[in-house]
C-alpha cells in the first residue's frame, strides 16, 4: 500500500489540485454551473478508482455524487460521506494567492476547500483507488459526496429518505473534522447541532433627519444592539427562557476526561493574537466549545456605511445570529424558543421579525462501537499513536439524520488541524494530512471488516 501510495504521490496531489481549480461555492448562484462541474470531476474519478457505480443524481438544489463497490453483499457495507461544495472565499483581497488557485507553500496547500472539504472526501477516493488496485479491499463501499453542506444540507434529507435503500449501510465514515496535532492523533465523537435566524427591526416608516427627530423616535440600531446584548448575561450565560432546559451537565469525571485533551491557553491566544479568550463563567475554553450552546452574532448590518458622515436615523436594522446546540437540545424548538423571546423583549416603538434559516441536530457517538474501534485502530496504526476522543464544535447537519433515516452511527475521523483556516481567507490544507489521511482510511476498512467478522 504505501508502495502504491508513493508511486502515485504527484497524482494523488495534482488531481486534488484539479478539483480546488472548480469554485463550487453553494451559497452564490453565480458558481451554479461550476458545482455540476465539480460534482462531475467527482463522479469520473470515482469511476476512474474502479467502482462499479459512478452517478450524479440531481436535487432540488446541488447535485449529489454517488457511487458504491460491492464486492460480496455478506460483507459490512461502509458510507463514505463528504461534501463537494465550499464556503465564499470573501474577502478576496486577505487572500495571499487566488483562492482557486491552489499552491503549495511550506508543505501546505492552499485554497478554498483545501481541507473542508475537498481535500479531505478526496482521500477516500484515492484510498478506494489504493484498495481496489492492490486487491486488499475487505468491505463494501458506498460514497456519497453532497454539494450543500455549507448551505445546511437542507436538500440532502429528502435524497436520504428517497434511496433509503440504495444507502442501506452498516457504519459510515466521515472526514470532515480535525484532530489535535500532527502528533496528536483525534477522533470526534460528537457535533454541535446550529439554528440560524435573521432578525430585522423596524422604527418609522422612512429614515430620518436624526437632528429633527432624533430623541423622540425609536433608532433600530441602537434597539437592535440593546436587544442583542440582553441576549447573555454578565456570565455569559444565555438568558432566553428555557434555552439550557434540556442541556445536560457533564458529570465531573465526564469533564475530567475531557479537559485532560492537550490544550495550551498560551498558545491559543498567542495564534489569534487575544489578550484573553471570552466565554460563559465557569466553563473552560474546551467546554466551552464543544459541550456548551452559544449564541453568536454572525452579521450586523443598517443605517449609513458609506464614506464621509450622514447624519440619518435609519428605518431598520437586521443582524444573523446562530445558535450552537449540544445534544438533546433541538434546532426547531431552540428556534421557536428564541423567536418568542426575541419578540416580546421588543419595546413598542419598533417591529421585529425574526426568519428562521437552516438548522441541525447535535450529534454523539459512543467511544466503545465496532466502528469506533476500528477508526482507533486505524488510527493508532499510521500515526504511531492511539488517538485521544475529543467532542467538536462544528456542525454537519446530516450526520443526526444519518442517524435517524439510516440507523446507523458515523465516525468523525478527520484529518484537519485548526490553523488550516476554515472558511477563513488562506484555508490550508497539510500534504502530511492529506497523505496520513490517504494511509489511515483503508486501515479503518481492515479492521472494520476484521472486527466485524
Ligand atoms: N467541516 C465543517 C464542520 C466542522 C469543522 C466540524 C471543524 C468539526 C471541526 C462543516 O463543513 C461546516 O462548516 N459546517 C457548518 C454547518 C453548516 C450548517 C453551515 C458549521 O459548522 O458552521
Ligand atoms: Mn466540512
Ligand atoms: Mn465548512
Amino acid at each position: 500500500m504505501q508502495e502504491y501510495i508513493e508511486k502515485n504521490r504527484d497524482r494523488f496531489l495534482n488531481e486534488l489540485l484539479d478539483l480546488l481549480r472548480i469554485p463550487s461555492v453553494s451559497a452564490d448562484s453565480k458558481f451554479k454551473p461550476d458545482m455540476l462541474k465539480a460534482a462531475e470531476y467527482v463522479r469520473d474519478r470515482i469511476a476512474e478508482a474502479g467502482a462499479d457505480r459512478a452517478e450524479i443524481f440531481e436535487t432540488e438544489g446541488h447535485p449529489v455524487v454517488y457511487g458504491e463497490k460491492i464486492i460480496d453483499p455478506a460483507l459490512p457495507t461502509v458510507l463514505i460521506y463528504g461534501h463537494y461544495d465550499v464556503q465564499p472565499a470573501d474577502p478576496y483581497e486577505l487572500w495571499n494567492s487566488p483562492p482557486f488557485e491552489p499552491v503549495i507553500k511550506n508543505d501546505r496547500i492552499y485554497a478554498r476547500g483545501a481541507c473542508d472539504d475537498k481535500g479531505q472526501f478526496y482521500m477516500h477516493i484515492k484510498a478506494l483507488e489504493i484498495m481496489l488496485a492492490t486487491g486488499t479491499l475487505a468491505c463494501n463501499v458506498k460514497v456519497m459526496i453532497e454539494g450543500e453542506e455549507e448551505i445546511g444540507s437542507s436538500n440532502l434529507g429528502t435524497f436520504v429518505r428517497k434511496y433509503k435503500e440504495m444507502l442501506h449501510c452498516d457504519t459510515i465514515l466521515i472526514s470532515d473534522t480535525s484532530i489535535i496535532a500532527n502528533d496528536v492523533p483525534s477522533i470526534e465523537t460528537g457535533l454541535r447541532g446550529l439554528t440560524y435566524v435573521e432578525v430585522e427591526v423596524v422604527g418609522a416608516n422612512r429614515d430620518l433627519h436624526s437632528g429633527v427627530y432624533g430623541g423622540g423616535v425609536a433608532n433600530p440600531i441602537n434597539v437592535l444592539c440593546e436587544m442583542i446584548a440582553s441576549l447573555k448575561d454578565e456570565d455569559g450565560h444565555i438568558t432566553i427562557p428555557g434555552f439550557y432546559d434540556k442541556v445536560e451537565e457533564l458529570t465531573a469525571a465526564e469533564r475530567a476526561a475531557l479537559n485532560a485533551a492537550p490544550f495550551d491557553l498560551e498558545e491559543y491566544r498567542k495564534d489569534l493574537n487575544i489578550e484573553d479568550v471570552a466565554g460563559e463563567r465557569g466553563y473552560t475554553t474546551i467546554e466551552r466549545t464543544s459541550v456548551r450552546p452559544t449564541l453568536d452574532v454572525n452579521g450586523i448590518w443598517g443605517g449609513y456605511i458609506g464614506e464621509g458622515a450622514k447624519t440619518v436615523l435609519p428605518s431598520k436594522a437586521n443582524a444573523k445570529i446562530s445558535m450552537r446546540l449540544v445534544p438533546h437540545q433541538t434546532d426547531d424548538e431552540i428556534c421557536a424558543l428564541f423567536t418568542k423571546h426575541f419578540e416580546s423583549i421588543a419595546p413598542a416603538s419598533v417591529k421585529v421579525k425574526v426568519v428562521p434559516h437552516h438548522g441541525g441536530l447535535p450529534y454523539v457517538t459512543p467511544t466503545d462501537s465496532v466502528e469506533y474501534r476500528a477508526a482507533e485502530l486505524a488510527m493508532e496504526e499510521s500515526f504511531g499513536k492511539k488517538p485521544i476522543p475529543t467532542r467538536g464544535g462544528g456542525s454537519i447537519p446530516i450526520v443526526a439524520l444519518f442517524e435517524q433515516e439510516l440507523g446507523c452511527k458515523s465516525i468523525l475521523m478527520g484529518f484537519g488541524l485548526d490553523i488550516d483556516a476554515l472558511h477563513s481567507p488562506n484555508e490550508s490544507y497539510g500534504l502530511f494530512n492529506y497523505y496520513k489521511g490517504i494511509e489511515t482510511i483503508p486501515l479503518f476498512f481492515k479492521h472494520y471488516a476484521e472486527l466485524k467478522r
